[in-house]
């Protein structure tokens, strides 16, 4: 039994979702998780409505951005119950997110329990459909009021629901990607690899631009030399040259330690795949094209699982990939995490937190 005080809604939300067009977080389920720090420590928290929250103008998260965010899933099962899936993760993820940003570490115990009993609660906002899931968001942030650019006194931590649907609306078909030789995302020493607002605010004039294009999103190129790939839109990207998955490495602190990347890489090691975690040019990417070894290009993230990639623009060159096709990897990666995610694939590496709702 958790010991999470409950204050339920007399006026419940559950009405307002329309199930069968879901898209991606525009629906929020009745109830939030609110933790406070006062300068001190964490306390304990508490499940309230979902609804409006009072702020000050001067709110220094609005200001200066001291904040960080997570996003994972929680699935129907097939076997009954609820599959939170690598939860464990996102709240490690969490807290390096916050270290690099002076959030204070929140434990990660309770934050998974805050979870499972804020999903227990609104458990009717669990979608039913294959292919939709329950989202989550925690997020943290600095909730003192002042102008000066420094750390927080007080932070609150909430964690949010959503019912949601894949998050491209294209689903699992192959996007068409713009590579950015304009626009950085992230930098050596800067914020790349934590969770944190201001790497998405980074993003979004470069994504405009592109969606005016008619590109669903952009390729990101490191920052100095504008020869290696980093990421793609808000994912991880991988790509599959000569029978060899290769992806950009962690070590280099510009991009994020995605779950949904750590466990393709889990399972395409375990199909006796080469794996390689290494640092790969975007030129290398289009030579491989020219030589005809680019087999798959594909981004990884928690949102749309796994996004394959149909064409690439760089520099006014044009390269399609797999005949704009979703590649035999791809679909493989994409169905045995969804087939773990559901509870259709037998989990052998711990994955799931099943919740018995
Ligand atoms: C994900 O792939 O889960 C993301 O990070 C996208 C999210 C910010 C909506």
């Amino acid at each position: 039994m958790s010991n999470i005080p409950v204050t339920r809604t007399d006026k419940s939300r559950l009405g307002l979702v329309n199930w069968d067009k879901l898209s991606f977080g525009v629906y929020f389920s009745d109830h939030i998780f609110i933790s406070d720090h006062d300068g001190k420590s964490w306390d304990n928290g508490k499940i309230v409505p979902y609804g409006p929250m009072p702020m000050e103008p001067s709110m220094c998260t609005l200001h200066y951005g001291q904040t960080i965010f997570e996003g994972l899933k929680a699935f129907r099962s097939v076997n009954g119950g609820v599959n939170l899936f690598r939860a464990d993760k996102n709240a490690a993820r969490l807290n390096h997110s916050g270290a690099r940003v002076c959030i204070p570490e929140y434990d990660e115990k309770h934050l998974l329990e805050a979870m499972v009993e804020l999903i227990k609660v609104d458990r009717e906002f669990v979608p039913k459909k294959r292919g939709h899931s329950l989202y989550i968001r925690p997020l943290a942030y600095g909730n003192g009021n002042f102008l000066g650019v420094h750390v927080s006194d007080i932070y609150r931590l909430i964690i949010m629901t959503s019912p949601v649907a894949s998050y491209y609306p294209e689903g699992l078909a192959p996007v068409k990607i713009l590579v950015s030789s304009e626009y950085s995302r992230a930098v050596r020493g800067g914020l790349g690899s934590a969770k944190t607002a201001a790497n998405y605010a980074a993003s979004l004039l470069a994504g405009e631009k592109a969606k005016k294009l008619g590109y669903a999103q952009v390729l990101w190129l490191d920052a100095v030399t504008r020869d290696f790939i980093d990421e793609v839109g808000a994912m991880n990207i991988m790509f599959i040259i000569d029978d060899e998955i290769i992806t950009p490495p962690l070590d280099h602190g510009t991009i994020l330690d995605g779950v949904t990347r750590d466990s393709a890489l889990t399972l395409a090691r375990e199909w006796g795949m080469k794996v390689s975690e290494r640092q790969i040019t975007i030129d290398e990417v289009f030579d491989a094209h020219k030589h005809g070894t680019l087999q798959e290009v594909f981004g990884t993230g928690t949102a749309a699982v796994i996004s394959p990639v149909g064409l690439l623009t760089y520099r006014g060159l044009d390269i399609e990939i797999n005949q704009r096709q979703i590649g035999p990897i791809a679909q493989k990666l994409y169905d045995t995490i969804s087939g773990i995610q559901y509870g259709e694939i037998e989990d052998k590496y711990g994955w799931i937190v099943n919740i018995d709702v």
